[in-house]
C-alpha cells in the first residue's frame, strides 16, 4: 500500500512561478553571455529569485506548514471518538483523515467540489486511498458538494473543520453563505475549527451573526498571506 500524501495547494501558481523563475534566470546568463546593460540583468536575476522565493514559500506552506496548522486545529476540536464530523473541502483528505484517526465509534465526511486548480490530483479515490493507508478507511466517507449548498440535514455534525477552503470561494455573498451552511449543519453544542486566509475577520463576524461564539486561536502569515485559525462553538 502507498503511503497517503496530501498533494498542493494551488499547483498552477506554483508551477507558473517555477517556470518564470526559470525563463528570468535564463534571461539575466543570457544578458550576461551578451554584454547587455548590468542594470537589465540585475532587474531579470531579482525577478528569477523572486519567483524562486515564492515557489518555495508555496511548497513550504502547502506541505510543512498547513499539517502543523492542521494538527492544532484537530487538537482544538477535541474529538472523544464517538463523533459525526465533518471536513468542508477535505481535499485529499489532510484534516479528515487527521480527524478520522481520533474516532472510535464517530465518522469523518468529506465534502469536496474537487476543484484541480486549488489542490493537485484533486479527486475522491485520492482520498479513500488516502483513508486506506493511514488506516482509517472504516471511519471515512466522502461526498462531491458545495459548501455554499451542503447535501447534509440541519444539525448533523457534532464537529465541523475546514482548512483553505473559504478563500476559495469568489464572492463575499458566497463566503458568507458557506459560513451559514456550516453553521446549519452543526448540532447544539459543537464546534467549528478554519483555518483561512484572507478574509477570517469577516468569517468571524458572519459565524457571531449566525449566534455563534467565536475563539481566535492564532494568527500566522501562510503563503505570505495574513491568515487565521478560528474555533466556534454553537450553543
Ligand atoms: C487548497 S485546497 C485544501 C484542501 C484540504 N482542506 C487541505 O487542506 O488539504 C481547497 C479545497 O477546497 C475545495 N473547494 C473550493 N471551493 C469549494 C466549494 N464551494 N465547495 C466544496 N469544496 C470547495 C477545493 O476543491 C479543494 O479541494
Amino acid at each position: 500500500m502507498t503511503r497517503a500524501s496530501y498533494g498542493i495547494d494551488a499547483p498552477g501558481a506554483v508551477r507558473a512561478n517555477i517556470v518564470l523563475g526559470v525563463v528570468f534566470a535564463a534571461a539575466a546568463a543570457a544578458g550576461a553571455a551578451w554584454s547587455v546593460p548590468a542594470w537589465i540583468i540585475t532587474v531579470a536575476a531579482f525577478l528569477a529569485a523572486l519567483c524562486f522565493f515564492y515557489a518555495a514559500v508555496m511548497l513550504w506552506s502547502s506541505l510543512v506548514a498547513k499539517k502543523r496548522v492542521c494538527a492544532r486545529l484537530v487538537t482544538a476540536l477535541a474529538l472523544s471518538g464517538n463523533e459525526r464530523v465533518l471536513d468542508a473541502g477535505c481535499g485529499r483528505g489532510l484534516a479528515l483523515i487527521a480527524c478520522a484517526k481520533k474516532l472510535t465509534t464517530g465518522k469523518a465526511v468529506g465534502v469536496d467540489l474537487w476543484a484541480a486548480k486549488d489542490l493537485s490530483d484533486n479527486n475522491p479515490n485520492a482520498t479513500l486511498a488516502n483513508a486506506a493507508a493511514e488506516g482509517v478507511a472504516d471511519h471515512v466517507a466522502v461526498e462531491t458538494g458545495d459548501i455554499t449548498k451542503l447535501p447534509f440535514a440541519d444539525a448533523s455534525f457534532d464537529a465541523i473543520i475546514s482548512i483553505t477552503v473559504i478563500h476559495n470561494i469568489p464572492s463575499r455573498d458566497g463566503r458568507d453563505q458557506a459560513l451559514r451552511e456550516l453553521a446549519r449543519v452543526l448540532k447544539p453544542g459543537g464546534r467549528v475549527a478554519i483555518f483561512d486566509l484572507l478574509h477570517t475577520a469577516r468569517y468571524a463576524q458572519v459565524l457571531r451573526d449566525a449566534g455563534l461564539t467565536v475563539e481566535i486561536l492564532s494568527r500566522e502569515i501562510l503563503w505570505l498571506l495574513p491568515s487565521r485559525s478560528l474555533l466556534a462553538r454553537k450553543p
